[in-house]
């Protein structure tokens, strides 16, 4: 790719003085709007990985961006150790849009799942009678739910656990998309299990959808365990999939919903569990929290984000624009382009490297004409554009898709 003077004065700076924890593609940004983003040389490219699922709304939305700044002038933060008058609103307003009793916000998508894993354990101490640290969560093979010392222990990937250890006990990890293997743990370990946390579709993994039903059978041999099932939808969740949860496409409701990423636009890190009341008031005054946690900003933030979602149609458009853009990739004749897969505006390409071309390569050749995604697991990329996006704007996408692809052959 080629690198400006400007651009790469940017990426020495960060490799010199941040941490060399990520693996960017080398493109600098410095401004968005809706689906685009543009570089610091003012070249204007598609984004399609959106933050990770975080932008569904678009970049920049300006009622979000409108309810920071109103907000951002009155007060930021005050802490839990005084009520606000932000929070409550937010609550409600949550409890009205997901339908659940009660919601316990965080920050970042880890949090949120950490969060779920205590309720869980406490659920299974205080409700269940799973004997004093006995209790076991199942979790699946190729999951990710973020960095923590206690998720990577639920990790098998080994750059997300390797070096970490010791690890948090408690966690037996299955194959995902694998009924029988669940119902084999069950078996197995039926009275001390208390959840079951999976993806509806496992994003980090290379956008693996499972088979249609599985999400619904694993909770129903939950219900009939007496477990939770956790619905880990920080990736998948607000619309992404085109249903506002993507457990809605099995009418599944779960136990316990992790949210994250879009509940904010990607405009703050804003995260949240949900769930019903005989399962969160487990946890009593000053046993769990964050500093920033519901803050007002925040609320206000997730309020309007949220809004949003239902205003502009975007489950309906993530829905609709997501089978005509795998119909069109489909149609995209290349050696280096194995499967198309996903659901609503979630998906990915398997690359066949052909030629010493990778997935690296494809993805440098997509910025080059003006479209950001990044590889996950070497040779799969995840296109996931705002939930904003136009039909007319996809096939444009979808020609850059193609080009990029046959330039490499
Ligand atoms: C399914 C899932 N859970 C949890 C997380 C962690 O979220 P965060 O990076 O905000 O901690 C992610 C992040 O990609 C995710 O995809």
């Amino acid at each position: 790719m080629k690198i400006t003077e400007k651009a790469q004065a940017y990426i020495d700076l960060e490799n010199k003085y941040g941490a060399h924890n990520y693996h960017p593609l080398e493109v600098v940004l410095s401004k968005g709007k809706g689906a685009f983003v543009w570089d610091v040389d003012g070249k204007k490219y598609f984004d399609f990985l959106s933050a990770y699922s975080a932008v569904n709304q678009g970049h920049c939305h300006p009622k979000i961006t409108q309810a920071l700044k109103d907000q951002a002038d009155k007060i930021c933060l005050t802490s839990r150790a005084f009520y606000n008058d932000s929070l409550g609103e937010y609550e409600e307003f949550m409890h009205k849009y997901f339908g659940y009793d009660k919601m316990l916000p965080m920050n970042s998508g880890a949090e949120a799942v950490e969060t779920a894993l205590k309720l869980a354990r406490r659920w299974g101490y205080d409700v269940k009678g799973v004997n004093e640290n006995e209790a076991i969560i199942i979790v699946c093979e190729g999951n990710f739910h973020g960095r923590t010392i206690s998720i990577v222990s639920m990790s098998s990937d080994p750059s997300a656990f390797k070096g970490y250890g010791p690890y948090t006990p408690g966690f037996i990890q299955i194959p995902y998309n694998d009924i029988d293997a669940l119902n084999k743990v069950f078996e197995q370990h039926s009275k001390d299990i208390v959840g079951f946390i999976a993806e509806p579709i496992q994003g980090e993994a290379g956008v693996n959808v499972p088979d249609e039903g599985y999400i619904k059978q694993a909770y129903d041999i939950c219900k009939k365990n007496n477990a939770l099932f956790i619905a880990d939808e920080v990736q998948t969740g607000i619309a992404r999939t085109g249903k506002m949860l993507c457990c809605d496409h099995e009418n599944v409701r779960p136990d316990i919903v992790v949210l994250g990423k879009a509940i904010s636009g990607g405009v703050l890190p804003v995260s949240a569990v949900l769930a019903d009341d005989h399962i969160m008031l487990t946890i009593k005054p000053g046993e769990h929290g964050s500093t920033f946690g519901g803050f007002p900003l925040a609320c206000k933030v997730a309020i309007a984000a949220l809004t949003v979602i239902k205003e502009e149609h975007m489950m309906e458009n993530a829905q609709e624009l997501g089978k005509f853009f795998r119909e069109e990739l489909s149609k995209i004749e290349s050696p280096l382009l194995k499967l198309v897969r996903g659901k609503g505006l979630l998906n990915a390409i398997i690359i066949e490297p052909f030629n010493g071309k990778t997935a690296w390569n494809v993805c440098e050749e997509m910025a080059e004409r003006g479209l950001l995604a990044k590889p996950t697991h070497e040779h799969i990329i995840r296109l996931a554009p705002p939930l904003c996006i136009t039909k007319e704007e996809l096939i444009e996408a979808v020609n850059i898709i193609r080009d990029s692809l046959k330039s490499l052959e």
